[in-house]
């Protein structure tokens, strides 16, 4: 090729790069390769640098979202969390060689991404290890969408921290990994929430919500994880969104809040990765794995069901009283899908479970 040509297609590559969509349009950075290697997962982190509201600012306000006395109390507790299980991430990463990270989402507490300061304290100057300079692959959780700005601020935020890549609201990626193929499907979960749509007084009954609650809008979210799912010829498709479908604490999520996103899992024979849920956990039902992973700064024990297992749950890291920190990370052959969980208080060396997955596997409890 000609200089001028290669020059003019590099500026088109450029233009398309950095027309980042502001909407809800479906473009993939492409498939990335490696030869060894894991994938990590990892959820519900993102706490530092939120600006938490005075007294002052809070006062005639309803006591929810950011002026959820709770949240405001929880801060420095969940700012220590966070810091620490940075500190883990990172060892887990540099001993299982991490090539990518998937977010299960709530990226940024607590009204989502408020500003530049906000992004560095949580995100930049937080995930600084070594082994933690990869790409982040972010969803979007109902934290993310309560700000105004917060989601625009979101998919623009490679331009400061270029480790950072959402190209939009939903959107499908590719990791090979020492040839195993891997296909996610990374959705916004929180309209499909009834709840959220509902309840005007929900701090998720945001702008956002409104932007992306109609059944149209919806129908086009289930529609874009069957295509997504049915053109790719990957070893292992998952879809990656904040809410689980079956979750850990029976009284929260549950698979009809998903609408139909749950027949097009089950058609696709996908795995499911989800935060949302303050706890590593891996639930069976319908011949379908969910894995939660939402366990990057605050957990919460309640959140799993105070470590008592329901028929459907195989691992939740909680007890009756604590639920640990941590990530789970993927790899395995074109055969059997290996899910790894690191939990803080077991240490980076070795995993504290691990899952293996197969396919056409039969799970006998229905749900
Ligand atoms: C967000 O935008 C909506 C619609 O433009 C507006 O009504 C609302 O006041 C804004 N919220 C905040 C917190 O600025
Ligand atoms: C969960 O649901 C059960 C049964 O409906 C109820 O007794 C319990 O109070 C609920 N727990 C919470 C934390 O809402
Ligand atoms: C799970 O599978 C059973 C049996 O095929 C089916 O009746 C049920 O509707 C499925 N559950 C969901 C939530 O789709
Ligand atoms: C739960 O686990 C934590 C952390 O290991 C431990 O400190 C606590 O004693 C445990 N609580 C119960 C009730 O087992």
């Amino acid at each position: 090729m000609k200089a001028s040509i290669i020059a003019a297609a590099l500026a088109i590559v450029i233009a398309t790069v950095d027309a980042r969509p502001s909407g809800h349009t479906h473009q993939s950075r492409g498939h990335r390769k490696y030869k060894e290697g894991t994938i990590a997962i990892f959820g519900d982190y993102g706490w530092k640098g939120w600006s938490v509201p005075t007294a002052a600012e809070c006062a005639g306000l309803p006591a929810s979202g950011n002026c959820d006395p709770g949240d405001i109390a929880s801060y420095p507790q969940a700012v220590i969390a966070q810091e620490r299980t940075a500190k883990f991430f990172g060892e887990v990463c540099q001993e299982q060689n991490c090539q990518e990270v998937m977010t299960t989402g709530d990226n940024f507490y607590n009204i989502g991404l408020e500003n530049y300061q906000h992004f560095k304290e949580g995100f930049i100057d937080m995930y600084t290890a070594k082994s933690l300079k990869i790409r982040w692959n972010p969803s979007l959780g109902n934290h993310d969408i309560v700000a105004n700005t917060s989601v625009s601020l979101e998919l623009n935020a490679h331009k400061y921290d270029s480790r950072w890549f959402m190209p939009s609201r939903w959107y499908q990626h590719d990791i090979t990994v020492n040839d195993v193929k891997y296909h996610f499907t990374v959705l916004d979960s929180s309209p499909f929430i009834s709840s959220y749509r509902t309840s005007t007084t929900s701090p998720y009954h945001s702008q956002e919500l409104l932007n992306t609650m109609t059944p149209a809008m919806l129908q086009a979210q289930i529609d874009y994880l069957d295509k997504s799912s049915a053109e790719s010829d990957a070893d292992w498709k998952f879809v990656v969104m904040h809410h689980p479908i079956l979750s850990t604490s029976k009284n929260y999520t549950k698979p009809a809040d998903m609408g139909g996103l749950f027949q097009i899992v089950q058609k696709h024979k996908l795995v499911v990765l989800n935060g949302h849920d303050h706890v590593l956990s891996h639930q069976q039902g319908n011949n379908t794995d969910f894995f939660t992973v939402g366990a990057g700064s605050l957990t919460a024990a309640s959140d799993g069901n105070n470590g008592v297992y329901l028929p459907y749950i195989k691992y939740v890291a909680a007890n009756a009283t604590y639920a640990d920190n941590g990530m789970a990370l993927l790899s395995g052959t074109k055969e059997e899908l290996k899910v790894e969980y690191f939990e803080l208080l077991k240490g980076a060396k070795k995993p504290s479970y691990t899952a293996i997955v197969k396919h056409n596997a039969h799970y006998n409890i229905t749900i």
